[in-house]
């Protein structure tokens, strides 16, 4: 099938790669890169030195015949008109996430592809992260730390918010369009419960008119407590991801999967030897003895290469059902607006979501 991109920038020209790379897998449902289109000539340039076809306009995209298929990778509030002109010209379809800026937007989006019987596939590629499925191993198996109670997802970058739509509200910019569309599909991948309550707040440290973080708290009907950090201004990280259970605790210092699990052998230690701490003296703080606990590495889970790739091509060819749903697209939309609405009127939101 040959699939065309719209948007060469960083992540448009970042799938020109990882698809040839998937075509040389030769895999059962190829996909083979048509060419591309950006408005930028710079970036038409960077294409054509790489060796990749330039679309003159999309137009051109919508009349061949041949290209079945189209990728959008456009800043985030341009995704909705291509995606309705490419349902009306009969291409599938996946676009860049957020597909939209509202829930309502999406629904429509999906409504298009409905009407012209193409597939619509929106790349929320984070759920194929190591990390991730390292830690969903964890949450859903008991036998690693007990019960999984808490989550702290956190991304921590030092370098502010990239270029320059990202920086426009009016553009679909700011983290929680940008990284918390991932994160929360990540946490409603994981855990399977209704959201009750949720609370957000945003910062902009560094004066832009979109947020340069946030910290998002959930709970949810099965007691599970759920954090998210977005961080643009920290230079030293906290690790990626801390989970709690009722056995132990997990630490994923990073997307490398370093980190481990330290288990209680011992749930309650009645001869801790306090420790000296700072300017006074702990039994409380003190570190767990050798004895009482047990140290296990991370039980890793490793992506099947190619996993986004290959499900597109194989639903477009009838083969495979979309691993990423219209529900489950549609709920993160939710949950980013009760965010919005939670960090701006500095309210606990009390919804079911
Ligand atoms: N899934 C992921 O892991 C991931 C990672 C990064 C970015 N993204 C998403 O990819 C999209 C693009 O982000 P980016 O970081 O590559 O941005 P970018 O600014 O690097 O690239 C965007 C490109 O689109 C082009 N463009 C702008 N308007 C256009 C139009 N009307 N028609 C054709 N081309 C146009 C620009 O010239 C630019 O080359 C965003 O939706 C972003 O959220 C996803």
């Amino acid at each position: 099938m040959k699939i065309a991109i719209i948007g060469y920038g960083g992540m448009g020209s970042y799938h020109a790669q990882l698809m040839k790379s998937y075509a040389e897998s030769a895999p059962a449902y190829p996909l083979e890169l048509a060419g591309i289109y950006d408005i930028d000539p710079a970036r038409v340039r960077a294409a054509q030195e790489a060796g990749i076809y330039a679309f003159a306009d999309a137009e051109q995209i919508w009349a061949d015949k041949s290209v079945e298929a189209v990728l959008i990778a456009t800043p985030n509030d341009v995704h909705a008109p291509y995606v309705k002109a490419a349902a009306d010209a009969g291409k599938h379809i996946v676009s860049e996430k957020p597909i939209a800026l509202s829930e309502r937007q999406a629904e429509e989006m999906y409504g298009y592809a409905e009407r012209a019987g193409v597939v619509f596939e929106v790349h929320q590629n984070r759920r194929w992260d190591e990390d991730f499925l390292t830690v969903k191993n964890i949450f859903d198996h008991p036998e690693h730390i007990g019960d999984v109670y808490r989550v702290e997802s956190r991304v921590m970058g030092g370098n502010g918010i990239p270029g320059d739509w990202r920086k426009r509200a009016a553009q679909g910019g700011g983290m929680m369009l940008d990284w918390g569309v991932h994160l929360i599909d990540q946490m409603l991948q994981m855990v399977k419960s209704t959201v009750v309550s949720l609370y957000c707040e945003y910062s902009y440290i560094y004066g832009e008119e979109v947020e340069d973080g946030c910290r998002l708290s959930v709970t949810f009907e099965n007691g599970v407590e759920y954090l998210i950090v977005i961080a643009t201004d920290c230079f030293r990280s906290l690790p990626r991801w801390q989970v709690y259970g009722t056995e132990g605790t997990a630490t994923v210092r990073d997307w490398d999967l370093s980190g481990g699990m330290t288990c209680a052998l011992v749930k309650h230690d009645d001869n801790i030897a306090g420790i000296r701490a700072g300017n006074g003296f702990t039994r409380t703080m003190a570190p767990r003895v050798g004895a009482t606990v047990k140290e296990k590495p991370l039980p890793a889970v490793h992506a099947e290469p190619f996993a986004f790739y290959k499900n597109f091509a194989a639903s477009c060819a009838g083969k495979e059902e979309r691993r990423i749903k219209k529900e489950e697209v549609l709920r993160v939309f939710r949950l980013m607006e009760a965010a919005a609405r939670s960090a701006k009127e500095n309210i606990v939101v009390k919804e079911r979501i």
